[in-house]
């Protein structure tokens, strides 16, 4: 299957999923082999032990290419990895016709775009995702960033890959709790944009889907869900209305992720942070956008059939209420928020004040009693 997200003249990611993926890549690379320059592979440990194996055998091409290794997690998304990686970059001969693989989840493709996108004043990249949350969210639409502290995503650019390679049984080797990070994005795109997927969404059996992760049945879905998604980020690539719509769920969403950091060893994924987000954000739609209460309850019913309740106390409240303060979406004082007019159909840019956040975390506690 293939896609093409144009944002310009001179601005296109050509996108490619399916089985087959790899001839597509070779064919892709075949194109371009006027660039003599060497190739760049970005890993982290994970991916360079269980899905580098793989591409390399598929992509003779590749063999030469130099492997850039970072340790997995969050924490590689900072400034000290970009110098590291611009210095390696700059030491193994990456020239301005150099290409650059990514080759890994929403960590991995982050950072690699920002790396790529600022290194000699931007080389080429590509992006090979292999989580779900990759597939259908992080690496599609241009977005490459770093955290600053704890503020995620403080610096970045906006800058596309020359192409996306989605290989579906990537997935097989991920676990339940990944799955769910790229669960809740689909779930949120049919939310903000399309009633039809959303409908659909509702009657899958997820169970199923996890055993069966490799089935056309989720190839599907990540095909509709990368569709969506380009024809959102085609109208509105800077973010200035429209795409906001994508921030659904995300600004409480992230305050109940640093939450649960912040209390527990194990915290929940982002995934099902962002889907506990949007249960709250749903309470709000329904105060301040005409969302019905009807929709409302079959929201929340869904997401907690599939996402685990996460309980909060009164000060957890207050704490999440301090990181909100912070969250980058914030313009001047206020708190705007992406909310729901019904299921498909989203109004970004909505301000909420104090008293309706705290009141959306009162609904969610709830929940807990039920
Ligand atoms: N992840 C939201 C966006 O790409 O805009």
């Amino acid at each position: 299957m293939r896609l093409s997200l144009n944002t310009g003249p001179a601005n296109a990611t050509e996108i490619f999923s399916g089985p087959t993926v790899f001839q597509d890549l070779n064919d892709w690379l075949e194109k371009g082999c006027s660039r003599q320059d060497p190739a760049f592979i970005l890993a982290d440990s994970n991916t360079r032990a269980f899905c580098l194996p793989h591409l390399l055998s598929l992509i003779p091409s590749l063999q030469n290419a130099v492997v850039l290794e970072m340790p997995p997690g969050e924490s590689v998304k900072s400034i000290d990895s970009t110098i590291q990686l611009w210095a390696e970059l700059a030491g193994k001969g990456a020239s301005r016709r150099s290409l650059l693989i990514n080759l890994g989840g929403g960590v991995i493709t982050d950072l690699g775009g920002f790396v790529a996108s600022t290194f000699k004043r931007g080389i080429p990249f590509i992006h090979i995702p292999t989580t779900l949350l990759g597939m259908v969210d992080a690496a599609i639409g241009g977005k490459t960033g770093i955290n600053l502290g704890n503020i995620k995503n403080q610096v970045g650019t906006f800058y596309l890959p020359e192409a996306i390679f989605i290989y579906p049984a990537f997935l097989g080797t991920l676990s339940e709790y990944e799955l769910h990070s790229g669960f809740a994005e689909i779930i949120k795109i049919a939310l903000v944009a399309d009633s039809e997927l959303w409908q659909k969404l509702l009657l899958l059996s997820w169970q199923d889907l996890l055993h069966r992760r490799t089935d056309q049945g989720l190839e599907d879905l990540i095909y509709n869900s990368v569709k969506i998604k380009c024809r959102i980020v085609e109208q509105d690539f800077k973010e200035m209305n429209l795409r906001e719509i994508l921030n659904f769920g995300h600004t409480i969403g992230h305050a109940f992720e640093s939450l649960s950091f912040k209390k527990n060893s194990t915290p929940i994924s982002h995934g099902h942070a962002i889907a506990l987000g949007m249960i709250c954000e749903g309470y709000l739609s329904g105060r301040k956008t005409g969302f019905e209460a009807g929709d409302r309850d079959v929201l929340t019913r869904m997401i907690l059939s599939r996402f685990k309740y996460f309980p909060i106390q009164k000060k957890d409240a207050d704490l999440m209420m301090d990181t909100m303060v912070h969250d980058k979406k914030r313009r001047e004082s206020e708190s705007r928020f992406t909310l729901l007019k019904e299921p498909g159909n989203a109004i970004p840019g909505i301000v909420c004040n104090p008293d309706e956040i705290v009141e959306s975390l009162e609904y969610y506690k709830t929940l807990g009693k039920e």
